[in-house]
Formats: structure tokens, C-alpha cells, sequence
């Protein structure tokens, strides 16, 4: 029987891991430049603190975790985002009280979600978590950040700002109250998942792609009208530091996000270039979450990109780094041990140069297409006569030059002056 990747499981050819490394590098640098320290976060964590952080009925904790016991009968689960896990790691390891963090974290999360462009059941994630500081100023610090990551990407132009207001606990039981009311009269108009979370969670009502739901919804009342005073005056502070530093966003109310934890501010970034997979990054305010699992209340507030979704945007617009700017070909045993002695002493000199020695059995013509496929600027070609004389010949593959023979210790004085003219 044939063995093929799990469904779902994505494989990342060169190109491809290419563009996820440029994009992790330029995600990096831009946290860097604002002072975000990076952790290192297990990929499995106890079942429970999913359940509690993320929320009993939410999709992910109801259908879409993979959950195991070990061979100690513990339940585990690997995460199925990164949130819970840094806020369960900065309160354990006492990062948490009376302190102020930016941290961030990168790596694989798993969703059993179903499969299509854009969505995988393991998917990568740079996240974000800042702790210890409740004011507006730095929710609108995470978008500028973002801001500037899409920007350095080349891809700020396809990306829209969608920010919104949840308000504090009181204002979501009051709301939650009158949407209950409003729905339950509208019940009949329901698809079944929603009948259910009409008892359990029904905010998240609103996240149905039912035709039918969504129209029942059209009526209903909007968060907006039941928000707190303070989280007005926080929404209002976060729209003045966007406005002053003209980053566009648009108010959509409908953006409550798919985990439980959020309160007052929440946002995403979105495009219409992937179809149903538009959102690239979803954050948001999650205050009340270090008390959740123990710790003494503390502001919290983070966001989350999707690795695979900005790489099917930069997927066109790419340019792939060569894969060789040296291809070194040889024929004959004693010219391929002696290949194999040039090509160290040119990365000896050269660190950032990238040196392919053909290490297979070819002629000297295959060899060199294979040098022109590699994208090298320059063959170094090693024959019985080079390895007598002691010299390498040096073929332009770009440039129409006439080849020419050196000996092999002027080698080093050659790249240098070759590379000081390009
Ligand atoms: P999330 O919205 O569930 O938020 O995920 C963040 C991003 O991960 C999404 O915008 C999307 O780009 C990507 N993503 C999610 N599921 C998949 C999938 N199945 N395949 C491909 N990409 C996917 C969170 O995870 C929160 N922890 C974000 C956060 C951090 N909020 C506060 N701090």
C-alpha cells in the first residue's frame, strides 16, 4: 500500500519553504525592532488548558482538536493555537506579576479542520503576546507592528484592518441577554448548530455560514449598543492613535473571533485575494486570561499570523534566491577529489557564496547544464589537466567571456575581484 502525507498535512517544497523562511525572517526583524523577546513553546500541552482557555463550545476545542492519551493515560492535545500555551508558560514561570512582556513565538498548530486551500490541519503561526499593560495604546502598537510586517512583505496593499469592540464581561452579559431574546424569537429560522449555541455561546451564532442564519441575523441587536463607558473610551484612544498614524481599518461589528477568551479589543487582517481563506492574522484583548488559569489579574493582549496564507499571497510575486552562485564540475577521480578541495577553500573565503560540487557521474556537458539550471554565475571546470597543472578554468555562464585557466591559489584573488565588480 502506498504511504502518502496525512490529510490535511502540508509539505513544503524548496520554493516554497523559501518563501516561509523570508517571511519568518522579515516577521523577526520586525518584532526585533519593537523589542519582542521570542520563547520557545511545547507543541503539546494538557487537554484542560484548552477547555478552559479557549472555551468548552468553541469549534476548535469541540471538534477540532487532536486529542490522545499517553501511555500515562494523561489527555493531551496538540495546540491548536498559541495563546493559551504562552499565558499558561508566562504564569508558571512568574513573568506575569507586575511586569510588563512582549513576547513572541513561531511554530506548528493543529486544527481538524476541513482541508482546502488555505487551510490545513497543520499550519504555521508567528504569534505575539504582551502582558502588564491595559491601555489602548498598545492594541494600536500590535496593528502598527503588523502594519509594518505586511509593508516589509510587499503585501500591505491586498490587506484591510478590521478592528472591533467586545467590551468588558458586563457588557457581553447584558448583550448576550438581549441577542438570547432576540434569537429565541427568531428560533425557527436557526440551522442546528446554532439552535444549540443559542443556549451555550450564541456571539457565536454570528460566525455560521448558514444562508438562512445569517439573514435571522440581520436584525439582530449589535454589541456595540451595550458597550461599557470604559471600553468606549478604550476603543475610541485605540481609533485616535490609528487615525494620527493614518493606518486605514474599518469598523465591522460582526468580528467577534472563534475563541472565547477576547474582551474589548479585537481585530483581523484581511484580504479578498484567497477566497473563503481571506484572514491572515486575528488578535485581539484578552484580559481576564492569566486569572483563568491561576495567576493575579493581568492585562493581556496578542495576535497570531498565519504562515500559509502570506505565502499563498507572495506565492506569484516571489523571486527565489539562486540556488548556486558556483557549480563546480569534475571528471575523473583524482579532478573530483580535487573539486571537492577547491570548493572548501572557496567557502573558507567566501562564507556567504553558495558552492555546489556535482557529485555525480556525468560528462562535462551535463555538468554544465546542470550549472546553468543551478543559476551560478560561474562553472569552475577540473579536468585531468587542471588537477596536473595545479588550476581550475573558469567558465561565465552569464556573461559572454571567453573561459579561462588560473592556477588554482589565484582562485581566491579572482572571486574577490569578480565580486568587488558585480
Ligand atoms: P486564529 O484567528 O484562530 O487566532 O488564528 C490566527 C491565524 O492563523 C488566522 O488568521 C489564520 O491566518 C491562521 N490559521 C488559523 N487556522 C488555520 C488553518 N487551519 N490553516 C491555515 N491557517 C490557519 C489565534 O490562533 C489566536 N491565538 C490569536 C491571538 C493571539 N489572539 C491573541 N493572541
Amino acid at each position: 500500500m502506498k504511504i502518502q502525507a496525512v490529510r490535511g498535512m502540508q509539505d513544503l517544497l524548496p520554493r516554497q519553504k523559501e518563501i516561509f523562511r523570508f517571511i519568518e525572517d522579515t516577521v523577526r526583524d520586525v518584532l526585533g525592532s519593537y523589542g519582542y523577546q521570542e520563547v520557545g513553546l511545547p507543541v503539546i500541552e494538557s487537554t484542560n488548558l484548552f477547555k478552559r482557555l479557549v472555551g468548552e463550545d468553541t469549534d476548535i476545542v469541540e471538534k477540532e482538536m487532536y486529542t490522545f492519551d499517553d501511555r500515562n493515560q494523561e489527555s493531551l492535545t496538540l495546540r491548536p493555537e498559541g495563546t493559551a500555551g504562552c499565558v499558561r508558560m508566562a504564569q508558571e514561570n512568574g513573568l506575569t506579576y507586575n511586569q510588563v512582556q512582549r513576547l513572541w513565538y513561531a511554530g506548528p498548530m493543529f486544527r481538524y479542520e476541513r482541508p482546502q486551500k488555505g487551510r490545513y490541519r497543520q499550519f504555521e503561526q508567528i504569534g505575539a503576546e504582551c502582558f502588564g499593560m491595559p491601555g489602548p495604546d498598545i492594541d494600536a502598537e500590535l496593528m502598527l507592528l503588523t502594519h509594518r510586517i505586511f509593508t516589509a512583505l510587499g503585501v500591505a496593499g491586498d490587506l484591510g484592518l478590521e478592528i472591533n469592540s467586545l467590551g468588558g464581561a458586563e457588557s457581553r452579559v447584558a448583550y448576550r441577554a438581549a441577542l438570547t431574546s432576540y434569537l429565541s424569537g427568531v428560533a425557527t429560522e436557526l440551522d442546528e448548530d446554532s439552535l444549540r449555541r443559542l443556549e451555550t455561546n450564541p456571539l457565536r451564532i454570528f460566525d455560521s455560514k448558514v444562508a438562512r442564519t445569517q439573514s435571522a441575523l440581520e436584525g439582530a441587536p449589535l454589541l456595540q449598543d451595550f458597550l461599557d463607558d470604559e471600553s468606549i473610551a478604550h476603543f475610541d484612544g485605540l481609533r485616535r492613535t490609528l487615525d494620527s498614524r493614518q493606518v486605514p481599518y474599518r469598523v465591522n461589528p460582526r468580528i467577534v473571533r472563534g475563541l472565547d477568551y477576547y474582551n474589548r479589543t479585537v481585530f483581523e487582517w484581511v484580504t479578498d485575494t484567497l477566497g473563503a481563506q481571506g484572514t491572515v492574522c486575528g488578535g485581539g484583548r484578552y484580559d481576564g486570561l492569566v486569572e483563568q488559569i491561576g495567576g493575579k489579574p493581568t492585562p493581556g493582549v496578542g495576535f497570531a499570523l498565519g504562515l500559509d496564507r502570506i505565502a499563498l499571497m507572495l506565492e506569484d510575486k516571489f523571486e527565489s534566491r539562486h540556488q548556486a552562485d558556483v557549480y563546480i564540475a569534475s571528471a575523473g577521480d583524482k579532478a573530483r577529489a580535487y573539486a571537492l578541495d577547491v570548493a572548501e577553500g572557496v567557502r573558507d573565503g567566501f562564507a556567504s557564496l553558495r558552492v555546489i560540487v556535482d557529485c555525480g557521474a556525468g560528462k562535462f556537458k551535463a555538468q554544465l547544464k546542470k550549472a546553468d539550471a543551478s543559476g551560478a554565475s560561474l562553472a569552475l571546470i577540473i579536468g585531468e589537466d587542471e588537477v596536473a597543472g595545479g588550476q581550475v578554468t573558469i567558465k561565465h555562464l552569464r556573461e559572454d567571456r571567453e573561459q579561462q585557466s588560473i592556477n588554482t591559489d589565484e582562485l581566491g584573488q579572482f572571486l574577490a575581484d569578480y565580486l568587488s565588480k558585480e
